[in-house]
């Protein structure tokens, strides 16, 4: 079993989904043996797979979000997860409210990106600028993998 890594957002339909497609695709050209998975802190989209705007941006990259389901994040997945990695401060601070002692580390995933030029990911659902949000996850994907490769 590789290293454990839980992507978190809020509706878990366009960020978190995105990054743990980009990272499986990166994982799997640099040979490193990840497990994934995404959840949201909120639970509107349940069940739901990833956001068909946010999938058509990803699968002209080459990432295919479409068998991923849409789930809330749980206590539990801080013993099932060695790190949790959050889009945006709303999303870290739920965490570390939710968070049960000596858990799974949480980081924010632009801190793999120094000089990115932010320190959230903006939520596109929002935004629509879902080939920016692309750009950024692909570069905190290279600088994630980047660390736990050291
Ligand atoms: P995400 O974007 O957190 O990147 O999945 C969102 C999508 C939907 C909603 C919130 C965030 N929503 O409240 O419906």
């Amino acid at each position: 079993m590789g290293m454990r890594v839980l992507f978190v957002c809020l509706g878990n339909i366009c960020r978190s989904p995105s990054a743990e497609g980009v990272v499986r695709v990166k994982a799997g050209l640099r040979g490193v043996n990840l497990d994934l998975d995404s959840a949201g802190t909120g639970a509107y989209h349940v069940g739901e797979p990833p956001y068909g705007p946010m999938q058509s941006a990803a699968i002209a990259r080459g990432y295919d979000l479409s068998g991923l389901r849409a789930r809330q994040v749980v206590r539990a997945d801080f013993a099932r997860f060695d790190l949790i990695v959050a889009m945006d401060a709303a999303n870290f601070a739920h965490l570390e409210g939710m968070r049960p002692e000596g858990g799974a580390e949480v980081r924010l995933f632009t801190d793999y990106a120094p000089g990115c030029g932010t320190d959230e990911v903006p939520d596109p659902y929002y935004t629509r600028d879902f080939d920016g949000t692309l750009d950024l996850i692909e570069r905190c994907a290279e600088g994630l993998l980047d660390s736990l490769s050291r």
